[in-house]
């Protein structure tokens, strides 16, 4: 039997959002198994999983792909939890979408196969759409996790992508503008305890949005001037011609009328993430 509160498998434990999950999953007593793709011409330094703090002792780190989906069978036995936060990302478009697009769904449902199998697992957490009516038929308790652009202070060796552009003023980055015209956004460690808060409400069904903010271009511009005067913002009517995608609002009444409570507005997301990237130097 597992001491403390269990065991949760995590997957994508390189990324921004998952090793923020498995940091404070550690903290809160739970151990993690947590996967990370095999990178054989390019090995990756893990010591930034395996340094956190009670790691020795609760994380063990375990090799799958979402290209092989049964190799994450190992991961999952055993676990209570199971959070598919890997995503394929190819920002350099090297593959079709329609490859990409495939690799994920083919590896959620081998995840949740395995899920199933495992026999111990309670609770699924995702961010794939495609996987809830697999749940349903099979007994098993998934939700499914929809995120926005996610910001704040991250433990993983990568500058975010969802960091990098929301300080894409900062980083003085022209061509993200238009992404940032109205933008909805969440912390990081918001994301984290929603995660954790999903897995210990078993109640909890279906779809749940994770987004606490809406901010627009002008607003980011203004706090930024306002406490970053060190760095060069574009002024206010350069600002007015850039065309961009006003992206929808996610409600997250769902979540919030489950009484989970979001902790950290816009001006925390920007500060903590400035702050972090300045520790890495990044900025
Ligand atoms: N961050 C955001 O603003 C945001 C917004 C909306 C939704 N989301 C969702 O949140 C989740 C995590 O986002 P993130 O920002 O943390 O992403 P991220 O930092 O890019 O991390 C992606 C992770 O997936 C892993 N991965 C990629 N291809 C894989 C494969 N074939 N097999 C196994 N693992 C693979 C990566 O491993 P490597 O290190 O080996 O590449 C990395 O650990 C994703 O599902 C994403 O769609 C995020």
């Amino acid at each position: 039997m597992e001491e403390g509160k269990g065991r949760v498998c995590v997957t994508g434990a390189t990324g921004f959002v998952a090793s923020s999950i498995i940091k404070t999953l550690l903290e809160d007593g739970y151990s993690v198994n947590a996967t990370v793709r095999f990178h054989p011409e390019n090995k990756k330094d893990l010591d930034f999983l395996s340094n956190l703090p009670a790691a020795s002792q609760k994380l063990q780190i375990f090799n799958a792909d979402l290209s092989s989906p049964e190799s994450f069978s190992a991961a999952i036995e055993g676990c209570v939890g199971d959070f598919h936060v890997a995503t394929p990302v190819d920002l350099e478009v090297r593959e079709p979408k329609e490859v990409v697009t495939k690799r994920s769904i083919d590896g959620a449902m081998g995840i949740l196969r395995a899920s199933l199998n495992s026999n111990t697992v309670k609770r699924l957490a995702l961010t794939e759409k495609a996987v809830l009516e697999f749940g349903e038929e099979n007994g098993l308790d998934v939700v499914t996790v929809v995120l926005p652009c996610v910001v704040g202070p991250f433990i993983c060796p990568k500058l975010p992508h969802s960091v990098a552009l929301t300080l894409a003023f900062l980083f003085g980055d022209n061509y993200q503008h238009g992404l940032l015209f109205r933008t909805p956004l969440v912390h990081v460690d918001d994301v984290t305890n929603a995660y954790i808060f999903l897995l210990e409400h078993p109640n909890l069904k279906g779809r749940y949005n994770v987004s606490s903010s809406v901010v627009t271009i002008e607003e980011i511009r203004q706090l930024l001037s306002v406490k970053y005067p060190e760095y060069q913002i574009p002024n206010i009517e350069l600002l007015k011609e850039v065309e961009g995608y006003k992206l929808p609002n996610l409600s997250s009444k769902k979540l919030i009328d489950a009484e989970f409570e979001f902790k950290y507005g816009i001006k925390e997301m920007f500060d903590d993430a400035i702050e972090c990237c300045k520790e890495k130097c990044c900025l």
